[in-house]
């Protein structure tokens, strides 16, 4: 796996917080992902950049700013986790979005097959085998082949417009059941 930086060209009068805000238009769940950092710690990091890619293979992606301290052992670990937060762990959203040495102690998890943390609590769990890393201008793009999942009915912690969120049944699709 490699990947090279390619640089683009912004347009003339391209508004970096106009375009971060008109992204923030788009609603997003929260996750926090997880790989051993290769020293026998681990690392974490709050991300919303998760999505599905395919179902044959099982594939699914998420992006890691450059300038992420986790960015290297991300890009070296064989297995890494997705774990999806739900609604009531917006504690933990914030406490893997800051940056600090030890981001595990004092936060319950258990370790999975391959020695990856997994986060309790959650609302589901994708255990990912690493298949290719991209270049995607200041991030980095990881694909994870899932080799396993687990979920729970729960309800799912949001994220839009820069503020956390919790869904509800939309009155089009209530008035269905
Ligand atoms: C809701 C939310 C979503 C985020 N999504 C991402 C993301 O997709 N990718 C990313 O690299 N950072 C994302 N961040 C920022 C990282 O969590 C944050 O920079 C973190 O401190 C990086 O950890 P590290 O530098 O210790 O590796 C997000 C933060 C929040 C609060």
């Amino acid at each position: 796996m490699s990947c090279q930086a390619v640089a683009v060209d912004t347009a003339p009068g391209f508004d970096p917080r106009q375009f971060r805000n008109a992204l923030g238009q788009f609603a997003t769940g929260v996750t926090v992902v997880t790989a051993p950092d290769g020293e026998g710690g681990y690392v974490g990091v709050t991300a919303s950049s998760f999505n599905s890619v395919s179902v044959d293979p099982p594939l699914i992606l998420w992006s890691i700013d450059n300038g992420s301290r986790s960015r290297q052992a991300f890009e070296q670990a064989e297995y890494f986790a997705v774990n999806i937060l739900a609604a009531d762990q917006v504690d933990l959203s914030k406490h893997f979005a800051r940056q600090q040495d030890d981001k595990f102690v004092d936060v319950e998890f258990k370790l999975d097959d391959n020695g990856v943390p997994m986060l309790r609590g959650c609302s589901a769990w994708f255990h990912c085998r690493t298949r290719h890393l991209y270049a995607g201008g200041d991030h980095t793009i990881i694909v994870g082949e899932v080799v396993h999942f687990d979920s729970r009915s729960r309800d799912g912690l949001l994220f839009h417009q820069g503020r956390y969120a919790v869904s509800g049944v939309h009155p089009v699709d209530a008035r269905n059941r």
